[in-house]
C-alpha cells in the first residue's frame, strides 16, 4: 500500500513543521527530510511534489544551504516558501537583492496572472510576510503572479516545468487563502488524489503490525494519555492478548483518572493491563522534597523501577512498544535548546527491558492526526481529548512538598475546574487547563468563622504546541462559577485567582 507522498526539504523555518502538518490536513502523506537529502534519495523516495521550506539564510550568504544538485531536472513540481522560493529563482538565475525595509505580518496580495496555483483565490487577500531578501528578477520562462506593496514578485511560477515559488507564508493562519493555495499545488499542480486519511491509515497498520508481531508479545506503558493509549488500541487490535500494558499508578494523577484507565482499557477494551498500585512508594519518595526539578527526578526513576520490577514479572517479551510521535522524532534529530525543565517520558524504559524490537506505530502522525485514529478506533471522547498531563501530573502542580492532604485538596479543586470548563463547552478549546495549589495561605471568612487556607490558583492557556502559549480568555462567568464552588466545596481552601501571564515569560506548569 503505497501513498502519494509530498517531500518537504528543511531549510530552518521556523514553521516547517507547520507545512508537513497541512499537507496531511489536506489528504496527502508529507514527512520533512534536511535540505542537504541527497537527489538520488529524493528520487528513491518517490514524491509527487516536493516543498522547500523557508529559513535564516541569504542565498548570497557564503554557506547558503542549496537546493540539492539535479533535483530540478527530476521533473516533480516544487513549490519553494520564502528562503525556498528565493533559492528556486537565485539557482535558476534570477536575482535576489535585499531589500532596504523587510516584510513582516499582514499584507495585501494582489493576483496579477491566473495560475493553477491561485484558482480560486480573489483577487486581493491578506496574506502573511516575513522577510528582508526579496526576488527582484525572474529566472527566464517564469512569470510573476501576484504582488504585495513592497514585494515585486510575491507569487510566480513556470506552469510548463511545474516550478512555483511564493514569497509570503500560505502555511500559517494569517494568510487568508493560504491553504487553498497549498491544496491547489497539491490537487492541480501534483495531481493528489487525497489517498492520507486515518481510516486509511488506521486499517493498514493493523495488517502491519499483524504481520511484524506474528506470535510475539509486546509489552507497552500505558499512562492513560492520548499517545499511549492510541498505540495501545491499535496494537490491540491488531494482536489482541499478545499485548500487556503496564499502568504505573504513582499515585499523583488527577481524580478519577487512574480508575478511567481502568475502566476503559480493561474493562470496555478488555486489554490484557497490568496496575501497579505504586502510590505509597513515590509519596515516600517525596517527602520533605520541593524542589520542582528534585520531584521530576525522583519521579521519573522511581517510575522506571517499578516499570521495570512488573516487566520481570511478566518475563521476556519479543517488542517495546511506545506511543511515539512525529514531532518527538522530528524534534529528537536536532539540537537541544537549553533545558527549562526535565521533561521525563518514560525516556528510559528500553534500558530495563528484554526486547528484541521497539515497535512505535504512530511514530510518523501528528498530534490531531492521533487523535483521529484514537476516534477512528472507537475510543472514548475523554480518552482522545485528554488535555497534556505531564508525567509527575499533580506533584509539580503542588509548590512544596506533596503529602496526602494537599493531593486531595488539589485533586478536588481541578475536577471542580474541568467539569465548569465542559459544561461551558470549552474544553476542545483550551489546550490545558489545571487547578495549582500553592503554598500561600489567606484570611477568609466562612459563616462567622475566620478561616486560614490555601490559595488555589487556576491556570488555562491556548496553544499549538505548548512550546509558547496565551492565558485562556475564559468568560467570567464560568470563572465565577469555578472560584464559587472550590471556595465552598474545597476543604482546605479559601481562596481562587487566576493566571494571566503568557508563555514566554511564564511557563505553562507553575514549577
Ligand atoms: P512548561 O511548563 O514547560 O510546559 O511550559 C510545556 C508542556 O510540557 C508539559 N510538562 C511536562 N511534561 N513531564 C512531562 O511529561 C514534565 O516534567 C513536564 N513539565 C511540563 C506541560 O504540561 C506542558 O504541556
Amino acid at each position: 500500500m503505497q501513498h502519494q507522498k509530498i517531500l518537504v526539504l528543511d531549510f530552518g523555518g521556523q514553521y516547517n513543521m507547520l507545512i508537513a502538518r497541512r499537507v496531511r490536513d489536506l489528504g496527502v502523506y508529507c514527512e520533512l527530510l534536511p535540505w542537504d537529502t541527497a537527489t538520488e534519495k529524493i528520487r528513491a523516495y518517490d514524491p509527487i511534489g516536493i516543498v522547500l521550506t523557508g529559513g535564516p539564510d541569504s542565498v548570497y550568504g557564503k554557506d547558503a544551504p542549496r537546493i540539492p544538485h539535479g533535483l530540478l531536472s527530476l521533473g516533480i513540481p516544487v513549490l519553494g516558501i520564502c528562503y525556498g522560493a528565493q533559492l528556486l529563482a537565485h539557482t535558476l538565475g534570477g536575482k535576489v537583492v535585499h531589500a532596504e525595509a523587510g516584510e513582516y505580518g499582514k499584507r495585501e496580495l494582489s493576483l496579477c496572472k491566473a495560475s493553477p496555483l491561485s484558482e480560486g483565490i480573489p483577487a486581493k487577500s491578506v496574506c502573511w510576510m516575513s522577510h528582508t531578501d526579496l526576488i527582484q528578477e525572474l529566472p527566464a520562462g517564469f512569470d510573476t503572479l501576484a504582488t504585495t506593496a513592497g514585494c515585486p514578485v510575491a507569487l510566480f511560477g513556470n506552469a510548463e516545468k511545474k516550478l512555483y515559488g511564493v514569497q509570503f507564508h500560505p502555511e500559517v493562519a494569517h494568510t487568508e487563502y493560504g491553504n487553498k493555495l497549498l491544496g491547489n499545488f497539491l490537487y492541480n499542480v501534483c495531481g493528489a488524489v487525497g489517498d492520507w486519511t486515518m481510516k486509511n491509515f488506521a486499517e493498514e497498520q493493523i495488517l502491519r503490525l499483524r504481520e511484524k508481531i506474528g506470535e510475539g508479545r509486546v509489552l507497552l506503558a500505558m499512562s492513560g494519555g492520548v499517545d499511549s493509549a492510541v498505540a495501545a488500541a491499535l496494537i490491540h487490535r491488531a494482536v489482541g492478548n499478545k499485548l500487556t500494558c503496564v499502568f504505573v499508578d504513582h499515585g499523583l494523577l488527577r481524580k478519577n483518572e487512574a480508575e478511567e484507565v481502568m475502566r476503559v482499557f480493561r474493562g470496555e477494551l478488555g486489554m490484557d493491563l497490568v496496575k501497579a498500585d505504586a502510590g505509597e512508594r513515590f509519596l515516600r519518595a517525596l517527602e520533605g522534597v520541593s524542589d520542582p526539578e528534585r520531584k521530576r527526578r525522583i519521579i521519573g526513576e522511581l517510575f522506571i523501577r517499578v516499570f521495570e520490577e512488573e516487566a520481570k514479572k511478566i518475563g521476556k517479551v519479543d517488542f517495546l512498544a511506545q506511543g511515539t510521535i512525529y514531532p518527538d522524532v522530528v524534534e529528537s534529530g536536532k539540537g537541544k535548546s537549553a533545558v527549562i525543565k526535565s521533561h521525563h517520558n518514560v525516556g528510559g524504559l528500553p534500558d530495563v527491558v528484554d526486547f528484541k524490537e521497539i515497535v512505535e506505530p504512530l511514530r510518523d502522525l501528528f498530534k490531531d492526526e492521533v487523535r483521529r485514529v484514537g476516534t477512528e478506533l472507537g475510543l472514548p471522547e475523554e480518552v482522545v481529548w485528554r488535555q497534556p498531563c505531564p508525567g509527575p501530573a499533580l506533584a509539580i502542580r503542588i509548590m512544596g512538598e506533596v503529602t496526602p492532604e494537599k493531593l486531595e485538596t488539589l485533586r478536588d479543586a481541578d475536577a471542580i475546574f474541568r467539569e465548569e470548563i465542559a459544561k461551558a463547552g470549552l474544553a476542545r478549546k483550551i489546550w490545558q487547563y489545571f487547578a495549582v495549589l500553592t503554598d500561600s495561605k489567606t484570611v477568609g471568612v466562612q459563616g462567622d468563622f475566620r478561616t486560614y487556607e490555601n490559595v488555589i490558583a487556576l491556570r488555562a492557556v491556548t496553544s499549538v504546541d505548548a512550546m509558547t502559549a496565551d492565558w485562556a480568555r475564559i468568560p467570567y462567568e464560568v470563572l465565577e462559577r469555578v472560584s464559587t464552588r472550590i471556595a465552598n466545596e474545597v476543604k482546605h481552601a479559601n481562596r481562587v485567582v487566576y493566571d494571566i501571564t503568557s508563555k514566554p515569560p511564564a511557563t505553562i506548569e507553575w514549577e
